[in-house]
């Protein structure tokens, strides 16, 4: 029998997780190896350069791509081993995705509020406009429930696509970018929306951005470098005597088979390459070069 790994109970677990995109003759690995664990409830954001796989990782998690390797499990389902019709059905009711372009997110022709029903199209007629309106008026556009698009802000297409992505419950919200567009007061407020959201209803939400600013509208925030995640900041905060503090902490990610990476600037400091030499304290472990030690010089 296995034994249960740290992470079995997360809601989005991605064991080593890789994605090559062949073009011509060309490779291109997206993803290479790629760890993640996500627990229901959370939201976290997901940074990384352009390039690095951020969207690739998204849409494996939306159920839009299949990974080449590796393991992805969303809410219970297995996404390496999803049939046609199961893979449907979770797209519809299980994920919810938000894009950077508003073109993306809603159709031009149809009023915010049949966008929102759009989705909607297994409940019955009447019970979906009084839906399409109740999540209009969560993201706080309950009175631009007729316009197109074209007649909305860039905020506010962002807010009616949110709308869209809630539409039918989605255990998972996956957003890709969804302020590369905005300015910086529009995107808190967008980010803030997403919080109360979270909040209100536990749904799990994972941004996806290249923007750092980010991490300081959540708590955790998860950087991906050449399609792997490198490193983890903690925000939280708190109480001191002279008012409360935020305070932010870098990790490094340990993944579910015991991998460490260590960050390039220590792996530079030390010089350190090929092997490493590991000694087990009572409450750390220690990592060395492997250099002959002072007293093995001497001899
Ligand atoms: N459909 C595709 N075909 C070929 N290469 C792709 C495809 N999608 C992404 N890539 C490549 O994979 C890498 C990661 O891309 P992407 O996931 O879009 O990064 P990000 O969203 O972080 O900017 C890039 O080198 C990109 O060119
Ligand atoms: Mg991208």
């Amino acid at each position: 029998m296995s034994r249960a790994r740290y992470g079995d109970s997360a809601q989005i677990v991605c064991d080593n997780l890789v994605r090559i995109f062949k073009v011509a003759d060309l490779e291109v690995v997206a993803l290479q190896g790629l760890d993640l664990l996500v627990d229901a409830g959370e939201m976290m954001a997901i940074v990384g350069a352009s390039g690095s796989g951020k969207s690739t990782l998204l849409n494996i998690l939306g159920g839009l791509d299949a990974p080449s390797a590796g393991r992805a499990r969303v809410a219970g389902h297995d996404l390496t081993a999803m049939g046609r019709r199961e893979r449907t059905a979770y797209r519809r009711s299980v994920v919810g995705v938000i894009w950077q372009q508003a073109a993306r997110n809603l159709l031009p022709y149809l009023t915010a509020a049949e966008n929102v029903e759009l989705p909607l199209i297994l409940d019955r007629r009447a019970a979906r406009r009084g839906r399409a309106l109740e999540l209009l008026d969560r993201v706080g556009l309950a009175d631009r429930a007729t316009h197109r698009p074209d007649r909305l802000s860039g905020g506010e297409q962002q807010r009616v696509a949110i709308a869209v992505a809630l539409a039918n419950g989605p255990a998972v919200v996956l957003a890709d970018e969804p302020t590369g567009e905005l300015d910086s007061a529009t995107s808190a407020e967008i980010f803030e929306l997403m919080r109360t959201i979270n909040a209100e209803s536990g749904t799990t939400i994972v941004i996806v951005t290249h923007d750092a600013l980010v991490s300081e509208h959540v708590a955790r925030t998860v950087r991906i470098r050449d399609g792997r995640t490198s490193t983890e900041t903690r925000r939280r905060t708190e109480q001191g005597d002279d008012g409360s503090a935020v305070v932010a902490e870098e990790f490094a990610l340990l993944d579910r088979v015991g991998r460490l990476q260590l960050p390039r600037a220590h792996i530079e400091a030390l010089e350190l390459s090929e092997r490493v030499r590991l000694r087990l304290e009572d409450d750390h472990v220690g990592v060395w070069p492997d250099r002959p030690t002072d007293d093995e010089a001497e001899r």
